[in-house]
């Protein structure tokens, strides 16, 4: 894949060549509106309708990728060198994950579900309804690559891990547990979170109705927060829920974490310290990627709490990116620029609703939110 006789320095990331050379249609840009309804290409070698999603936040950090599978069809197995998550954009189905040592499992999903795959696992997924199904998978294969940038390495690697590793098995399969009083990558008060709480494990139901959250309220906006960390893997996520007619801070961060409606309207901004700012309309089925160090800041503007799930980069990077409530990382909402509210003030009015905001937020520093 990649010609090492090249005379000059290389400016593109190996991955974003093996793309290409898959030959179904790859999605750029800041957003997708709707991944339920994105052109998707012919790729014979999974025997399936695939998409690319690279979005200009993903800087070669996270993949993430489309598969359709028709109405009661079972996908070809396939198995990669990485971990892969899941999450249901549309339909009802089951995975068969096999180990090679023996072990296999299945699970059945709906709509909004998510899920974890282990590395070198076999996977099938199969549609058990009588509409087309959609799934999105992230892996970090675009980092990988760069650390060796033979894709066959990941893809067609034969490799099985072996012996049992209890819950790292694929067959772990359950619904995901509440884990209280776990040390997270999250800052709180200046220090990394200590006592958080997050659910861990390889299944998530349904994330459209996970009503079992914590407080987020740095950020503003009632927020509340659900964090996962996967199951026998450095991969995690997190979502947040927020009140209708509110907004949260602006704040920003590293690359790579693609974040997913899974209910809601509204918008998010998107901006480079001092430019323009992008508009990023959203409703379930949207995804955007906030790029490195770019400002975002999200925006209910429905009668429902709305939430996102972010899939994270590596915490490598994770770490970093969390260090947020710092100065300068984050916009608290009295020193904010004031078309901001305007703009969200206005929106909501040509939907003839108006802003649940307190003023108090807009004045006071230690507003905090009950
Ligand atoms: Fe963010």
């Amino acid at each position: 894949m990649t010609n090492t006789t090249e005379p000059s320095p290389r400016t593109r990331f190996v991955y974003d060549e093996w793309i290409e050379s898959v030959g179904v249609p790859i999605h750029t840009g800041f957003y997708i509106s709707d991944l339920r309804t994105i052109e998707l290409g012919w790729w014979e070698e999974r025997g399936c309708q695939t998409g690319f999603v690279q979005l200009e936040g993903q800087e070669g950090v996270s993949e993430t990728r489309i598969t359709e599978i028709p109405p009661g069809e079972t996908l070809p197995s396939y198995s990669i060198g990485l971990d892969e998550v899941v999450y249901v954009l549309k339909g009802n189905g089951a995975t068969l994950v096999e180990d090679g040592d023996g072990h296999s499992d299945s699970f059945e999903w709906n709509t909004r579900s998510m899920f974890l795959v282990p590395a070198h696992a076999n996977r099938r997924f199969r549609n058990l309804s009588g509409e087309s199904v959609r799934l999105i998978h992230y892996t970090y294969l675009p980092l990988a690559l760069s650390v060796v940038t033979d894709p066959d390495f990941f893809l067609k690697n034969p490799y099985r891990p072996a012996g049992d590793n209890g819950s790292d098995k694929p067959t772990a399969f359950g619904d995901a547990a509440n884990i209280a009083g776990g040390e997270g990558y999250r800052w709180i008060n200046g220090q990394r979170g200590k006592g958080v709480a997050y659910w861990y494990g390889r299944f998530y139901p349904d994330m459209s109705a996970w009503d079992r959250l914590d407080s987020n309220s740095e950020r503003g906006a009632g927020s509340k927060t659900v964090r996962i960390q996967f199951a026998g893997t450095d991969m995690s996520a997190h979502m947040s829920v927020f009140a209708p007619q509110t907004y949260k801070k602006g704040h920003r961060h590293g690359p790579g974490r693609a974040i997913l409606i899974p209910k809601g309207e509204g918008y998010s901004l998107m901006w480079k310290e001092g430019e323009e700012k992008v508009v990023v309309r959203w409703q379930e089925g949207s995804m955007f990627v906030p790029p490195n160090r770019w400002f975002h800041q999200h925006f209910n503007v429905g009668l429902e709490p709305a939430r996102y799930l972010a899939i994270h980069p590596p915490i490598q990077l994770n770490g970093y990116t969390e260090k947020v409530v710092n100065a300068n990382d984050q916009v608290e909402y009295v020193n904010e620029d004031p078309s901001i509210r305007a703009m969200f003030e206005e929106d909501l009015a040509q939907r003839n609703l108006t802003s649940l905001m307190p003023d108090e937020a807009y004045t006071d520093p230690s507003f905090s939110w009950s």
